[in-house]
């Protein structure tokens, strides 16, 4: 376990505990510990309890078919989940209540009720039939957070066309390789977002993504920038959002969709430079969204639920737009950035919209502290009552800042562990149950069964680390990697038989409680976004003056991980500043801002096993100023030496 932080010991003695106050355990959705043995006992009947709250046009047959490693759930159910997250609600009191409340960076806000994205999305679902598009098309949605993502993914999901998200922070390139793989027909963008005051070029990016897109005939393409769009449209392909909508009836029957039909495809960074297309199914995904929500969350009827997320990940997906609309609750949707025209701006939301619930990462909350607790100061935030993070391990400093801060040191918060294949929160306290304590994401949700082994397999004792696996299907888990189903099977099932490998380090302490460590697998987690060491390398390897790299994630005192690369230029090409400029702007163009190297060393050799493996380990303590690890199996030891000796010089 070398990638064990050398901190974990004292996080481990961590002794100070949060129970939840009386207050909040006599209104919370669940708050009988019992729940977990029976949940345990009769795993398969307490999700089965979960579906029955849902809508189905047909009722399953069976609730789990288990062929390991393929699940499928809800057998032989028909049912839609854009009917669950709208439809279901027309009827009472919800009909005209807030469903998605929206706020663009500029400072402009619109409110949705039920009724209103009920009827915006039969207009666009029929805007996209009138394209042609047919249950089971692929479509590409690249877009800002504005309501209309929101709307076309609801939209995809009613008529049963699998959407395909991609982040707006993504490269062209990056657009096209996944358009690509699941070979889109469709594409929804617009003509820019906002960020920072400036403008993502998404209808550009677009453009230059088609170049090289053989399957796609349409692009739907929303106006968010008007005047300052400086692109133009391809006659006969491209058209506007308003356009297709117009004169398109406000109703559209929900498809009645198999419970193991696709619902959306969502690309993510694995150990390999190609991002993995996964594959997430209706009805598993929907009670698992919906399930988490109510309990995690404590989702009531008057909740201002914020998810502070892009919904270009996974997080948005499951807890901006899925699970909180299957609830019925209102769900607040932020375009820009958090500092921006200030650092208070997601305190100013909080208060504008008196939010009940916030939801973000630690790297945001790491951001906030440095920036000083003036900001959240400044704002009313005592209709806050629960909080959570997501994305990557929080620091018990961050946890303690948060809660003071932000939660007026007397609101829960809980840490939620899961991933893009999870499809929902997997470990994480109850908030009407849990006594938390800062830096521990606590215990597995009701009828998950997570599980720290060793190399072999055999549970690790308390106080030990090992792997985090799990041992049972869960509804909403993954199906497949798109288009690679035995990427699927080796990549979760392989290392232990009938076992999900998650790719994640934890430990386990003296109470049972689980403290997620990070990844042991070559991704890296940058501001909780996964980023495989493999694309690094293959962006910076395309560039004519690179003969050779290696890139690792280095601790990062906010975004939790930062790139760094070591390369090995080409004979003949000089190393200097500006080359390393021009290399990071590479990975930039290449893949997208976030995958951008924070340092790159340039070093005439890397240290490689004798097989000729880059030993990444050793590069991690060099970068980390470690002990180096083991080194008996280098072929040329003087490497090493005198890459540790260059780093400390330029460090
Ligand atoms: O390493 C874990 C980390 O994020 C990875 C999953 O990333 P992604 O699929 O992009 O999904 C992120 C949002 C669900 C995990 O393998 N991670 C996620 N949540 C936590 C976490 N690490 C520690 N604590 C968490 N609460």
């Amino acid at each position: 376990m070398a990638e064990i932080s050398p901190s974990i010991e004292a996080l481990l003695s961590e002794e100070r505990r949060f129970p939840p106050s009386q207050e909040f355990i006599d209104q919370a959705n669940v708050n009988d510990p019992a729940v977990y043995e029976r949940a345990d006992a009769d795993y398969e009947g307490f999700w089965e309890s979960w579906a029955e709250e849902l809508h189905w046009f047909e009722k399953w047959d069976r609730v789990l078919q288990w062929d390991p490693p393929f699940a499928q759930w809800f057998i032989g159910g028909k049912t839609n989940i854009s009917y669950n997250c709208l439809d279901r609600h027309l009827t009472g009191a919800r009909r005209n209540k807030a469903a998605i409340v929206w706020e663009g960076e500029p400072g402009d806000w619109q409110v949705y009720t039920y009724a209103d994205l009920h009827r915006e999305v039969c207009r666009f679902a029929n805007g996209l039939k009138s394209l042609g598009v047919k249950k089971g098309d692929r479509i590409t949605l690249y877009m800002p957070m504005i309501p209309e993502l929101a709307i076309a993914m609801l939209a995809c999901a009613r008529i049963g066309a699998p959407h395909s998200i991609v982040f707006g922070g993504f490269s062209p390139e990056s657009l096209r390789d996944r358009i690509n793989d699941c070979e889109g027909t469709v594409v929804i963008t617009a003509d820019g977002g906002y960020r920072r005051g400036g403008i993502i070029p998404l209808k550009q990016n677009t453009d230059e993504a088609l170049e090289g897109t053989p399957t796609v005939e349409k692009v739907v393409v929303v106006q968010r920038v008007g005047d300052k769009f400086e692109g133009s449209m391809k006659e006969g392909r491209d058209i506007w959002w308003h356009d297709l909508v117009e004169g398109q009836s406000r109703v559209c029957p929900a498809e009645p969709m198999d419970s193991e039909d696709m619902l959306f495809i969502l690309y993510t960074s694995g150990t390999t430079g190609k991002p993995k297309g996964v594959v997430h199914t209706t009805g598993g995904y929907m009670v698992g969204t919906y399930a988490t929500v109510k309990w995690v969350f404590d989702m009531k009827e008057e909740d201002v639920y914020w998810c502070t997320a892009d919904i270009g990940w996974v997080t948005g997906h499951s807890y901006i737009v899925y699970g909180p609309l299957a609830n019925g609750a209102t769900s607040v949707m932020y375009e820009g950035a958090p500092d921006y025209p200030d650092r208070d701006r997601f305190w100013d939301i909080v208060e504008k919209y008196r939010a009940t619930i916030v939801y973000t990462a630690p790297t945001a909350i790491r951001a906030c502290m440095r920036w000083g607790e003036e900001h959240p100061k400044k704002h009313d935030l005592s209709s806050v009552r629960l909080l959570g993070t997501v994305g990557e391990p929080i620091n018990p400093e961050a946890w303690m800042w948060y809660r003071k801060n932000i939660g007026g040191d007397r609101v829960p918060i809980v840490d939620t562990w899961w991933q893009t294949e999870t499809g929902s929160i997997l470990i994480t306290p109850l908030p009407g149950i849990t006594t938390t304590t800062p830096g521990s994401a606590t215990k597995p949700f009701p009828g998950i069964q997570a599980e720290i082994v060793d190399e072999k397999g055999a549970p690790v004792g308390p106080g030990q680390g090992g792997y985090l696996v799990l041992k049972r299907p869960w509804p909403s888990m993954l199906r497949t990697i798109y288009g690679d189903p035995d990427r699927y099977v080796e990549q979760y099932w392989s290392r232990y038989p009938n076992i999900y490998f998650t790719g994640d380090g934890a430990k386990m302490d003296e109470n049972g409680f689980f403290w997620i460590l990070g990844r042991v697998d070559d991704v890296i987690n940058v501001a909780g976004h996964r980023i495989s060491t493999m694309e690094v390398e293959s962006a910076l390897v395309d560039h004519n003056a690179v003969a050779e790299a290696a890139s690792i994630g280095k601790s990062h005192e906010v975004k939790g991980q930062g790139v760094v690369a070591f390369v090995t230029l080409k004979e003949g090409i000089d190393t200097s500043a500006e080359m390393e400029q021009v290399l990071k702007q590479h990975v930039r163009t290449k893949i997208g801002a976030i995958a951008r190297p924070d340092e790159i060393y340039f070093t005439a050799d890397l240290p490689k096993t004798r097989s000729g493996k880059i030993m990444r380990r050793l590069l991690r303590d060099i970068a980390e100023g470690r002990v180096l690890g083991d080194t008996t199996t280098l072929a040329d030891p003087a490497v090493v030496e005198m890459l540790k000796q260059q780093y400390e010089d330029e460090e």
